[in-house]
């Protein structure tokens, strides 16, 4: 069977049926960074935290499982997948500024407002394969998704080829790539063997690309870490573009440089691995604020770059906002954005009333766009803090009492940078 190009797969007019479960409740939440082990590679379930309700979102459970799937059960010549590859990128608008996978965070009210401010792709937080192809609790919680929260990269953190299909298939029409968390470097990971652990381990890496790129209809995209010889990471690089990957992340760091505040990312490797493949490569680490991600893409040559910690305390970056910190010593060039930590979390908590999420996500959210305001105010914080049930109002009261309490923290505007803030949700 002649497969078609990704290009001519109408994604975007499959029927989608709306979702009609909400997932809010409050309960307890743990802090954003408290064990970011558990945070990012957990491998249980997570508490059920929501009730019922309805939202705006879309449910994987509600849309049609058939899609039409074409499978290809062969592979393409290299240079054709490597074209499809390339044809799949140009129909998303060739995407440069991307929204990082975040357990916990890059959820789906929070990437509405990354593309408000400048993203124009975004990744979902590392899924569970094996979970999610069990729990439909987990799913419904962990995946929601909507018309406007396109390109979407899914992720999922696997070591079974089979089972990582049987997830794939489930979202793959809400989505325009699966990806494969090859970059996790956390001790659950090691425990639960994916992630980054998964470089000791190639042939596996090879079958679950190949399982995926040659059973999906959607492309395959993988997220990695770097190896401490660049010769050992570019093969590993060739070895994921001929097992079928359509696109690669490169985190610029190994699995042992686990502090990224305190380890540069190397963009000369990321150039490096960019020069050895044909596939489109993004590139990630150390994106602060706009002009890191033009200088990211000059140096690596990349075709579009990640951003994930500095988004959560800023999810205004791509737009050009930067936070005071970044403006220190050229404060004669840059002026008061006119948009505020404050301001941005209320937009979050706009999004999060239409499209609900499990509490745990909001309080994570909270405390990083407030931690400026916090740090002036920690009596607020400790309000929040010994809130074990959250609401909506509690938390504009919050806002407001903030404000009341004065010392605005002003995002700021380069004056060369226009505002690239899009009313559609999708980005510019
Ligand atoms: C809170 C948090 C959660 C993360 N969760 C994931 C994840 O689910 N999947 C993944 O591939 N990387 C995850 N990462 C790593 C980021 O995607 C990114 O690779 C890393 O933070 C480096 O980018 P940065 O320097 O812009 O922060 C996470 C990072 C943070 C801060």
């Amino acid at each position: 069977m002649k497969l078609k190009p990704y290009a001519t797969y109408p994604f975007s007019s499959r029927p989608l049926e709306p979702f009609i479960r909400s997932i809010m409740a409050s309960t307890q939440t743990p802090s954003l960074t408290s064990d970011i082990d558990d945070l990012l590679c957990s491998d249980s379930p997570r508490q059920q935290q929501n009730g019922d309700g309805e939202s705006d979102s879309l449910s994987i459970e509600a849309a049609p499982n058939g899609n039409g799937y074409i499978s290809p059960g062969r592979y393409l010549s290299g240079e054709s997948r490597i074209e499809r590859a390339w044809a799949h990128w140009t129909k998303l608008g060739r995407p440069k500024r991307i929204a990082a996978p975040m357990v916990d965070n890059s959820e789906l009210p929070f990437r509405l407002l990354c593309r408000k401010y400048g993203a124009n792709a975004a990744y979902t937080p590392m899924l569970h394969s094996r979970i999610f192809t069990e729990s439909e609790k987990y799913r419904s919680e962990e995946f929601t998704t909507c018309k406007e929260d396109r390109p979407l990269f899914v992720q999922f953190c696997a070591n079974d080829p089979d089972i990582l299909l049987e997830a794939a298939r489930r979202v793959e029409p809400h989505c325009d790539y699966v990806d494969i968390n090859l970059g996790c470097p956390q001790r659950i990971a090691r425990r639960g063997n994916y992630g980054a652990f998964l470089m000791d381990n190639l042939p596996l890496v090879k079958s679950l690309v190949e399982k995926l790129s040659s059973n999906l209809n959607v492309p395959v995209s993988c997220k990695i870490r770097l190896f401490h010889k660049i010769e050992d990471t570019l093969s590993y690089a060739r070895m994921l573009e001929e097992a079928g990957c359509s696109l690669l992340a490169v985190h610029g760091r190994t699995r042992d440089e686990k502090d990224q505040k305190k380890v540069r990312a190397n963009w000369a490797a990321i150039r490096a691995v960019k020069n050895a493949l044909k596939i489109p490569v993004l590139a990630n680490g150390n994106i602060r604020h706009l002009e890191d991600v033009e200088s990211c893409l000059e140096e690596t040559g990349c075709d579009g770059v990640l951003s994930a910690d500095s988004l959560l305390e800023n999810p205004a970056l791509f737009a050009g906002f930067r936070k005071a910190e970044w403006v220190v010593g050229s404060e004669e060039s840059h002026r008061d954005g006119e948009l505020d930590q404050a301001d941005i979390l209320v937009e979050y908590l706009k999004l999060c009333e239409r499209y609900p999420v499990p509490w745990r996500m909001i309080r994570a959210h909270t405390h990083k766009m407030l931690g400026e305001w916090f740090r002036i105010h920690p009596q607020v914080r400790e309000e929040l803090n010994a809130q074990s049930r959250l609401s909506f109002e509690f938390l504009y009261e919050i806002v407001d009492k903030l404000r009341a309490l004065g010392g605005r923290i002003p995002l700021y505007m380069r004056d060369a940078h226009e505002v690239k803030v899009s009313e559609n949700g999708l980005g510019t």
